[in-house]
């Protein structure tokens, strides 16, 4: 496999033409711990759209030739559903100085490469330059004898610490979806990371 991997930005409009592609990623990306995720086409496809109507939206992609191997997302906060924002207010976090990440999405067999670094990266240095003072995102909360994580699963919290972020233990919120092995969606927790910028 070649591991000449380039990484490009897209923003706003852009993002359209990538939509097919990215939501594949996803989809395949959390279907495995610790997301469980087992999303239909129709509705990524939908999300994905929201991203094409800020500007200030973007999209870092992977890319293996013409092939997208992973993404990471990002846009205003002020653009996110109030689920997202919540958190923010809650704790006198000014929404217009936040930048948020979505997802970071990478084909297993592409990472350990750096990738993911690259996708902190080049979004915060798009955050900064539309005058973002902080970047943010949050991650699900799993116990950690959960029957389906794998052996040898890495968490990523060392890494996101590496890259300057903090775990924000009071600012939770629940996103809906249904587990593989679910028969109908809950909530799960998700907990945020904070990075102020000065
Ligand atoms: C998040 C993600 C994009 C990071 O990608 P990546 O390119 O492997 O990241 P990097 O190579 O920059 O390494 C980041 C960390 O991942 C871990 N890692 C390294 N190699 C790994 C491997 N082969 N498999 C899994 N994790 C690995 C390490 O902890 C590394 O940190 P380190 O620098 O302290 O060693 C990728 O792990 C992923 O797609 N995960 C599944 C989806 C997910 O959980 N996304 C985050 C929330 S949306």
């Amino acid at each position: 496999m070649s591991r000449n991997i380039d990484i490009k930005t897209v923003s706003g409009s852009e993002i359209e033409r990538y939509i097919p592609s990215l939501a594949w990623l996803r989809r395949t990306v959390f279907h495995e711990f610790p997301y469980l995720y087992d999303g239909s086409d129709e509705y990524e496809q939908a999300y994905l759209r929201t991203y094409t109507k800020s500007e200030k939206s973007i999209f870092v992609l992977a890319l293996d030739g013409q092939k997208v191997v992973g993404a990471a997302s990002g846009m205003p906060l002020s653009k996110e559903t109030n689920e997202v924002k919540k958190p923010f207010t809650e704790n006198a976090i000014p929404v217009d100085d936040v930048f948020y990440f979505g997802e970071s999405v990478l084909l297993s067999e592409y990472r350990g490469l750096g990738i993911g670094k690259s996708f902190i990266l080049e979004r915060e240095k798009h955050a900064l330059s539309h005058g973002f003072s902080i970047t943010a995102f949050c991650g699900v909360v799993r116990p950690d004898d959960h029957p389906r994580k794998p052996e040898g699963y890495r968490p990523l919290n060392t890494f996101w610490e590496k890259m300057g972020y903090e775990k924000q233990p009071q600012m939770t919120t629940h996103f809906e979806w249904q587990d593989l092995d679910e028969s109908r969606p809950s909530p799960k927790e998700m907990m945020f990371w904070l990075k102020h910028h000065t």
